[in-house]
This record gives structure tokens, C-alpha cells and sequence, in this order.
């Protein structure tokens, strides 16, 4: 489906991902750039660390959590050889197109983006000045988003909903400036949401999210994932009560994860009174441990060898740059007039 198509993914280096974005976000998106890339296609993947700035001031911080988002895709399996990965910050061609997107960028669309309405949402809720603590990074950031999408001459973004707005927004300065200049200057870029990805129940029933605090951890130990698997809400009804597995947490989150036949047993056993919750809390268990063991494995001898990661971020960019200074190229071109040419960028 995704024949010769370019995709890109972004992700912002923010809070530590659990097992809910991994098997949510992560891996799909993986796999969609893998699927890209067996088609003919390519895949881009990056760490939008100028978008992290907006809320996390400290570089300590700011450093630990790049290192963590890194290292987590290429555990997740993530192939810097066949993805482009990197990161925003060593693409300076990308605030320079965002600077020309400005121009073409309606104020109105920032009041309307979500990101800076839940901002001021909060702040009129707490009985604040409705901009209170909001930078400008925050507000104009859909334009950035934009530049990371126009940059690469995009086809496709794989998003969750929350992110659908930005697309469009995207799409919306890209269609004005190419109407402006009457030629086809930036590719307009879809978003796609995988209907089949769900959303991953934390341990309490609601959404698995950290602000919650209701997750099941990724790379920790065992015993911390057990100690969450643990405390996921069971009722006090005893084993042998036939019960249907539908509306069973454990059961729901299993879903996330178990094959067919496994789903299908934990079913049947709780039916039939088989299976107690201690029983399918152990199977899944089993089941998380099964799946992030070699990811961890993977993912703590980036953790302690990084320079090989900076070394495949710096390859990523390498790749990456070229396109984007066309891009950069061919706006100033046009905003510009052609007799500024192509000698300022080599
Ligand atoms: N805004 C996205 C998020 O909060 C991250 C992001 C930045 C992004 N630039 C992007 C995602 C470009 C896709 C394409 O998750």
C-alpha cells in the first residue's frame, strides 16, 4: 500500500516510553517505514528535538531523553541503514524553511491548533492569563512540524489522531505557497492512522499513560514489569466462576500482545472457570517479557555504547540534508526571485 511512497516519522524526545507507545507508536511506525522500504519506497525518521525545547528547559534532561528515544526505535528494530535517522537539530536547512512557511502561515491556524488550545485550556481552568507559560515555540509549532514534513517531499505521515490537525495544516501552507507561485514547489504530504493499532489500556482501565501513572514500564527489569502486572484491577470473584473475558483488563491488555492462539486460550480458560486472575496476570506476564527481552537487550547496549548512535545519527543526517537544502532551494527560488540562484547554499 505503501508503493514508492516516501513516509516520515517524528517523534519528540519526551518522558520515557512505556509499553504502551511501544507497542502503540513504536512498532507500528517501524513497521510502516519497513513496508515503505521493501515497496520501493523510503522511510524518515527523526528525533524532533526543537519541538522538546518548547517545554523542557534543561540540556541534562533534554540529553537523557534523545539518548532514550534513540536508542528505543533501534531496539524496536529500526535499521539506520534502510531508515534515514536523525536528528531535527543537525538539519539547519529545516528552521530556515520554516522561517519562509511563516510567510504562509495564517495566524488563525495556530489559535485553532490543539497543542496551544489545551495549553490555554489549562491555564483558564487554573484561573490564569489564557497565555500564561506559553512560548512561542509552542504556538508556532505546527509551522515547524510543517517545515519537518515539506522538507523531505513527503507523501505520507503516520500519526495518531491528536496529530491529524497538523497535517492539515501542512498541507494547507504547502497548497498556498505553490498556489502563490503558480508551480508545484513542496509535495503535499497525507496523514495515515492505523485503524488496527489500539490503544493500550494502562493498569487502572484508562488510557496506559504516563501522566496516569497507570503503565506497565518497557526496558525495566522483570520485577518492576511484574510488579505492574500485578496491580492491574481485578474483581474479587473466585477462579472457578465462568466468566466472560470481555470488560477483563488483564484480558484487554493481553490483546495488545498475545498471538490469536494465546488470546484465544486466555479466553476459553476464563469461560470455563479454568483460569484464575493470577493465572492470566502470569500469562501476561510471559507474554510482555517475551516480547521486550531481546528489544532490551538491544536497547541497553545502545544505552552504554551511544557513540555508535551518534555515529548512525550523523550518517542520518548526512542523508537527510541534501534533500532538504533542494527544498530550501527551490522556496528561496521562488520567494526570492530566480536571479538569487543556488550560490548561497552548497
Ligand atoms: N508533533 C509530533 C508529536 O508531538 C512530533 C513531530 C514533530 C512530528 N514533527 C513531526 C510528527 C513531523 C510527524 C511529522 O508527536
Amino acid at each position: 500500500m505503501f508503493e514508492g511512497k516516501t513516509i516520515l516519522t517524528g517523534v519528540k524526545p519526551t518522558g520515557t516510553p512505556h509499553l504502551g507507545n511501544y507497542l502503540g507508536a513504536i512498532k507500528p511506525a517501524i513497521a510502516l517505514g519497513q513496508e515503505a522500504i521493501a515497496h520501493g519506497g523510503q522511510h524518515y525518521m527523526f528525533i524532533a528535538d526543537y519541538h522538546a525545547i518548547n517545554a523542557e528547559k534543561d540540556p541534562e534532561v533534554l540529553a537523557q531523553k534523545l539518548k532514550e528515544i534513540a536508542c528505543i526505535y533501534l531496539a524496536g528494530g529500526l535499521d539506520p541503514s534502510k531508515s534515514v535517522f536523525y536528528r531535527q537539530s543537525d538539519i539547519p536547512e529545516i528552521p530556515e524553511i520554516t522561517t519562509i512557511l511563516y510567510a504562509y502561515t495564517p495566524k488563525g491556524f495556530m489559535n485553532k491548533a490543539h497543542a496551544y488550545k489545551a495549553a490555554v485550556d489549562k491555564n483558564r481552568a487554573a484561573g490564569k492569563p489564557d497565555d500564561d507559560g506559553i512560548n512561542m515555540g509552542l504556538y508556532t509549532y505546527p509551522t515547524l512540524m510543517a517545515a519537518d514534513i515539506l522538507a523531505y517531499d513527503t507523501d505520507i505521515v503516520p500519526v495518531g489522531k491528536d496529530q491529524v490537525q497538523h497535517v492539515e495544516i501542512a498541507r494547507d501552507i504547502a497548497g498556498a505557497i505553490n498556489a502563490h507561485y503558480n508551480q508545484p514547489l513542496l509535495h503535499l504530504p497525507e496523514y495515515h492512522i492505523d485503524e488496527n493499532v489500539a490503544v493500550v489500556p494502562g493498569i487502572d482501565g484508562r488510557k496506559m499513560s504516563k501522566s496516569y501513572g497507570n503503565v506497565i514500564p518497557l526496558f525495566e527489569d522483570d520485577k518492576a514489569i511484574k510488579k505492574a502486572i500485578f496491580s492491574i484491577k481485578t474483581d474479587s470473584r473466585p477462579m472457578e466462576e465462568p466468566k466472560d473475558p470481555k470488560g477483563i483488563l488483564v484480558y484487554e491488555i493481553y490483546k495488545s500482545i498475545a498471538t490469536p492462539a494465546q488470546l484465544q486460550e486466555m479466553a476459553d480458560g476464563l469461560r470455563q472457570g479454568k483460569l484464575g486472575y493470577g493465572h492470566i496476570k502470569n500469562m501476561l506476564l510471559d507474554a510482555v517479557i517475551n516480547e521486550v527481552k531481546e528489544a532490551r537487550e538491544k536497547y541497553n547496549y545502545y544505552m552504554a555504547h551511544f557513540d555508535e548512535v551518534e555515529e548512525m545519527l550523523a550518517q542520518g543526517a548526512q542523508k537527510a540534508r541534501p534533500v532538504a537544502q533542494a527544498t530550501l532551494q527551490r522556496l528561496k527560488s521562488a520567494v526570492f526571485g530566480n536571479h538569487r540562484g543556488g550560490g548561497a547554499i552548497s
